[in-house]
């Protein structure tokens, strides 16, 4: 065996044949690395980025969300459009992060049986959404989405919405003191037929009131959830030039 040179004090030598030294240092090593990657979370506010439009559901679009995740349409329905040239040509601008930040739980999902639904706002009437809910052969006779009738027929008793924006807002999405006082009111009046809903659209941009399901004598599940998908993807404006051309 070829002799070692000499060495004389601290060398890589004396480092790997004392196992204590050897993890002392690795701990130390690490440590360094992992507070270089986490110390400035700590300092910066947030690591998304906002951008102008993006506002919190008005309480008919929560109330819909609600049985959009009670109805597990996320299993088959993503809500995220990748940055990939593919999905940009079909479903629209690639989604931002700001878009889900109000989101508890996210719906990006995690498998696509049916389309991406992230931007399906404004696609389609009013009107194909509920047919094709009641009956999705009836739209596109090749689907294999189940049918959802009953949502129409069924009132919307969404529980009392100012406790459920306010717990949201325990999370982080900024309702002010006036949208939770409003909120049980706010969600009658987007889904009534010639409503004074100024006062909301001040509150919530971008937001429309309209009897969503053709049946004004009543608000069913069936309006909040139309509410919901119509307003998908529609707050960001995204400018001209960029990809958002959506295929009809
Ligand atoms: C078993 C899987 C499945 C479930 C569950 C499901 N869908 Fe679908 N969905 C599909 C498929 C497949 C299509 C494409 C064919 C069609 O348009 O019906 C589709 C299409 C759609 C479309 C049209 C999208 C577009 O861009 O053309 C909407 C809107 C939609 N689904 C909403 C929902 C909602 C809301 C729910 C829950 C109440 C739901 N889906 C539950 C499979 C599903």
């Amino acid at each position: 065996m070829a002799s070692q040179p000499e060495k004389t004090g601290f060398s890589h030598r004396t480092l790997e044949r004392n196992i204590t030294l050897l993890g002392l240092c690795s701990l130390v090593a690490v440590a360094i690395g992992g507070i270089v990657e986490i110390a400035p979370l700590f300092w910066v506010d947030s690591t998304i980025e906002k951008v102008e439009g993006v506002r919190p559901y008005t309480p008919l679009e929560l109330a819909g969300r609600n049985i959009y995740m009670r109805e597990g349409c996320y299993v088959c329905h993503s809500q995220m459009v990748r940055p990939f040239k593919d999905e940009v040509e079909r479903y629209g601008h690639y989604s931002l992060a700001a878009e889900s930040m109000y989101d508890h739980p996210f719906q990006w999902g995690s498998k696509r049986t049916g389309p991406d639904l992230a931007r399906v706002g404004g696609r389609y009437s009013d009107e194909w959404h509920v047919g094709h809910l009641k009956n999705p052969r009836e739209a596109v006779p090749e689907s294999i989405m189940p049918p959802y009738a009953f949502l129409a027929e069924k009132p919307l008793n969404a529980g009392d919405m100012a406790a459920h924006l306010k717990a949201l807002r325990a999370v982080g999405v900024p309702y002010t003191d006036k949208d939770i006082e409003q909120a049980n009111a706010d969600l009658v009046a987007q889904a009534t037929p010639d409503a004074d809903i100024a006062d909301l659209q001040a509150r919530y941009p971008k937001s429309q009131g309209r009897d969503y399901d053709g049946n004004p004598a009543v608000v069913t599940e069936m309006d909040a959830l139309v509410a919901y998908l119509q307003m998908l993807g529609t707050l960001v404006d995204f400018k001209a030039g960029e990809a958002q051309e959506q295929p009809k």
